[in-house]
């Protein structure tokens, strides 16, 4: 049985920290937990919120929602020609994930090391960095779908995955509730040390296996990222945003030092924290929340603040960005 609890605190279940509760909240540790949960005639009619790690979420009230706290557990390994077939419970911790894959002889998921949250939330984002997606691991995903309360296998396809998107941020919102995902892992492993700062962090070591190239993302994310035990905070804030090669070579014309990166379609990426970083932002606090120091592309909350002053400090950065350079920047967590 789903354990039930009324007016719940949410301070340790968002990473921000922001200090709200939950009209109802439900621990979900099974399948048959979140059954039970939907039907529990005292959180009818309700809205519905899941929540993983809360790494992704800004809350800016009270949630007058039943809110799932998805903590089913789960790892098993599969095998099939060419490759490992690894599911984890959508509740695993999505770190703790990648480094028993990394133990157990299975890599492939160390580029993305100590990325905060759980295994059920990766795929809603498609949590990316330093020269991987998930998409380019994922197999497929079991999920709850709310309009037939069957219980679904998605695929890569059916997942629409884009940067820092996918379906279930676009038709799919509010449709599913992933209680498992299955990641496929090659055997003929290759390093995949595309991106610089990762390149530069091994340099002098000749061939890095995949405990090495975790432990370099870890050195770097831990320099650049603050860690949100100690500092609340939800990863980049802002989503890098695409323009065509006209706008990325207009502006960087005017600014030589413009961080971009060349898209597959022609268009580029442009490193937001760069673009907050020139108007001024980083580093900069506004009473309990504030603008992180190391990278301008995070909001930090230092405590005794909500929600909704860290929104209107993101709506300034953002009008401030699209002024100065004629960008406007998305805030990538959700918000509720
Ligand atoms: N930059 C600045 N000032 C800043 C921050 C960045 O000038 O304050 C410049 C840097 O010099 C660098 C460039 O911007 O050349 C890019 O910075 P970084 O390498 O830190 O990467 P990012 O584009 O800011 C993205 C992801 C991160 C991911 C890293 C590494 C997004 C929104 N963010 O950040 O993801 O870890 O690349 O792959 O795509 C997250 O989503 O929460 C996250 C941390």
């Amino acid at each position: 049985m789903a354990d039930f609890h009324e007016f719940y605190p949410l301070r340790r279940h968002n990473t921000f920290g922001f200090d709200v509760r939950a009209r109802y909240a439900a621990h979900i540790r099974s399948e048959a937990d979140l059954l039970a949960a939907l039907n529990d005639p005292r959180a009818a009619g309700l809205p519905l919120v899941v929540l993983g790690g809360g790494s992704n979420v800004v809350l800016t009230g009270d949630l007058d929602a039943l809110v799932l706290l998805m903590e089913i557990p789960g790892f098993r390994v599969e095998t099939e020609a060419g490759a490992w077939l690894v599911t984890a419970g959508a509740g695993e911790n999505w770190h703790g994930l990648v480094c028993r894959t990394i133990e157990e002889g299975l890599p492939g998921l160390e580029n993305l090391a100590l990325i905060p949250g759980t295994v059920g939330a990766a795929p809603i984002q498609n949590i990316g960095a330093y020269g991987v997606e998930l998409r380019e691991r994922f197999a497929s995903l079991r999920a709850l779908d709310r309009q037939t309360m069957r219980f679904v296998d998605l695929d890569l396809e059916q997942c629409g995955f884009g940067y820092r998107d996918s379906l279930f941020k676009q038709a799919g919102r509010d449709r599913y509730i992933i209680t498992a995902v299955t990641l496929r892992l090659p055997r003929d492993w290759q390093p995949v040390l595309a991106y610089g700062e990762l390149a530069r962090e091994l340099e002098g070591n000749a061939a890095p296996d995949a405990a090495a190239i975790r432990d370099a993302v870890i050195a770097i994310r831990s320099r650049k990222l603050p860690d949100p035990a100690q500092i609340g905070n939800a990863g980049s804030f802002f989503k890098n945003p695409l323009v065509s090669a006209e706008q990325r070579n207009a502006l960087l014309a005017s600014h030589p030092d413009l961080v971009s990166y060349a898209q597959p379609d022609g268009s580029f990426k442009l490193a937001a924290g760069w673009l907050i970083d020139r108007c001024g932002f980083k580093g900069l606090n506004d009473g309990p929340v504030g603008v992180y120091g190391k990278q301008a592309l995070v909001l930090v909350h230092h405590g005794g603040g909500t929600g909704t002053a860290l929104l209107a400090l993101a709506g300034r950065i953002a009008d401030t960005v699209q002024a100065r350079f004629g960008v406007r920047i998305e805030p990538e967590p959700v918000v509720l």
